[in-house]
């Protein structure tokens, strides 16, 4: 299988973006952007997400056995930017954010929030699925939409209608 090719075909499935937020050893802030993420179970409350093996959150999360994840509003998209770079930065700088139920960051503006108990990794492929078991949440009251990725680019919800499509 083509890697290009899986890529630009994966890209083709319009996601939310989420920053998912943890803490390390010393208790700092740790994060990066994430866009496999899902809901997994109504009772009890469960959500999954997708992470590199390679990715530094990852360890902090396995360590820490807790994670937050901050779904991005349509006003985000510098957030998003932010956590997706790599190495020795610091990712939270000029990014609003308080410390949540478990003692991890928890993003400010954000559309949701759910902090979560890490309940299992299970390993898939090059990544590891977390499954979370959701401990608190918040949801904005605002009118503002999601911050939406599809085809390698950012996006944003619009009133525009598919061609032939009637609003009813
Ligand atoms: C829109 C977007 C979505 C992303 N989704 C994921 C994802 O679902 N899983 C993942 O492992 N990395 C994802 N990344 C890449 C990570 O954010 C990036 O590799 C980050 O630098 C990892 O940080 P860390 O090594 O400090 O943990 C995404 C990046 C962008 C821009």
């Amino acid at each position: 299988m083509d890697s290009t090719a899986w890529r630009s075909a994966m890209g083709k499935f319009a996601t939310g973006i989420t920053v998912i937020t943890t803490k390390d050893a010393e208790g700092n802030p740790q994060g990066m952007t994430v866009n496999a993420f899902t809901s997994l179970s109504l009772d009890p409350p469960m959500l999954l997400v997708c992470l590199d093996n390679k990715s530094a959150t990852l360890k902090h999360i396995l360590d820490s056995k807790t994670f937050c994840v901050n779904i991005l509003s349509a006003e985000q998209e510098n957030v998003s930017r932010s956590f997706a770079r790599r190495g020795d930065v610091d990712k939270f700088e000029g990014i609003p954010y308080h410390i949540g139920v478990t003692d991890i960051p928890v993003l400010d503006g954000c559309l949701a929030h759910v902090v979560c108990g890490l309940r299992k990794a299970v390993e898939g492929g090059d990544h590891q699925i977390l499954l979370g078991d959701g401990l608190q949440l918040s949801i904005q009251q605002s009118e503002t939409g999601p911050l939406i990725f599809y085809g390698g680019k950012y996006g944003y919800l619009t009133d525009s209608l598919p061609q032939g499509a009637s609003a009813s």
